[in-house]
């Protein structure tokens, strides 16, 4: 039987309408979620997602502004402006957008974000509350994933969660998510030997490998919950997922497509996480 496609956009634009009562209420008590997305450099893929952003903000009517800098700006500079945003009062999430140039250090930037405007959930504080199960700003594709398993009511707790690739950005906190949820995680990376000996064994497969066409139907276990993470752009110009969804829809329980799967969500993770930073965290 032919798996249930979950539709991220759909999804997405169910959220998005509710974020944009929350954001409507937050406004009437004098509180407008304010985001601030930094873009250091021309890469046109980093402009394409930051325009993303301010596109969603403005739909749920969360105010943002794009910081765009060149190419040259120095480290210095950077975490300079990072501790003007740090201390501005309006300013309640803020992003800067990776890849950064390489004369950059990325992890000097991402700890100097104040935790309480890391709407990324990137800071080691943030991932340090993750890991301890306290609220914090969850990272946004991995909190975008467990939303849209829990969309689908699909069962987490006991399950055989395999996931390939191990980013700091994907792999690693989607891993401790499901972990949080009571799954058994396995994480297989690279380097892994027989490969297919651990996604045939996965009740819920999470595919972040960068590379289209990894997986295939002889990969996955009969009924397997399919979630992929690639957004890859092939020879002819379209996009793809790492996953070979024709194949893979056949033999799948629930499976995500590219696109309109993932990738919306991990925008609107980002919106929710801008509304929770305005609204403060629990302790
Ligand atoms: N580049 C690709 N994905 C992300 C993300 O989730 N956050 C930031 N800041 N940069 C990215």
């Amino acid at each position: 039987m032919s798996a249930e496609v979950i539709n991220g956009k759909e999804l997405a634009a169910e959220l998005k309408l509710a974020m944009k009562e929350e954001v409507s209420e937050l406004k009437e008590k004098g509180l407008t979620p304010h985001l601030t997305v930094v873009l250091v450099g021309d890469d046109p893929a980093s402009k394409s997602y930051v325009n993303g952003k301010k596109k969603a903000s403005k739909e749920t009517g969360i105010s943002s502004d794009i910081i765009e800098l060149p190419t040259s700006t120095t480290e210095t500079e950077l975490l300079q402006l990072i501790d003007k945003l740090n201390h501005d009062q309006a300013i309640h999430g803020i992003l800067v957008q990776l890849p950064l140039p390489e004369h950059i250090k990325e992890q000097s930037v991402i700890e100097a974000i104040d935790p309480q405007k890391d709407v990324d959930g990137f800071h080691p504080i943030n991932i340090g509350r993750m890991m301890a199960g306290k609220d914090t700003f969850l990272p946004c594709t991995p909190f975008g994933i467990i939303t849209m398993l829990k969309s689908r009511d699909i069962q987490i707790e006991g399950r055989h969660a395999v996931i390939i690739g191990r980013s700091n950005i994907v792999g690693k906190p989607v891993g401790q998510l499901l972990l949080n949820e009571n799954a058994t995680v396995t994480y297989c990376h690279s380097r892994t030997k027989g490969l297919q000996s651990f996604t045939k064994n996965a009740d819920i497969l999470i595919v972040a490998v960068g590379k289209a066409n990894a997986i295939h139907a002889e990969d996955i276990k009969e009924d397997a919950v399919v979630i992929d993470v690639g957004i890859n752009r092939v020879e002819d110009g379209t996009l793809t997922g790492d996953v070979d969804f024709e194949q893979a829809k056949e033999k799948a329980s629930y499976i995500t497509p590219v696109p309109r799967g993932v990738g919306p969500m991990t925008i609107t993770m980002l919106l929710k996480n801008t509304i929770k930073a305005a609204k403060g965290l629990e302790n």
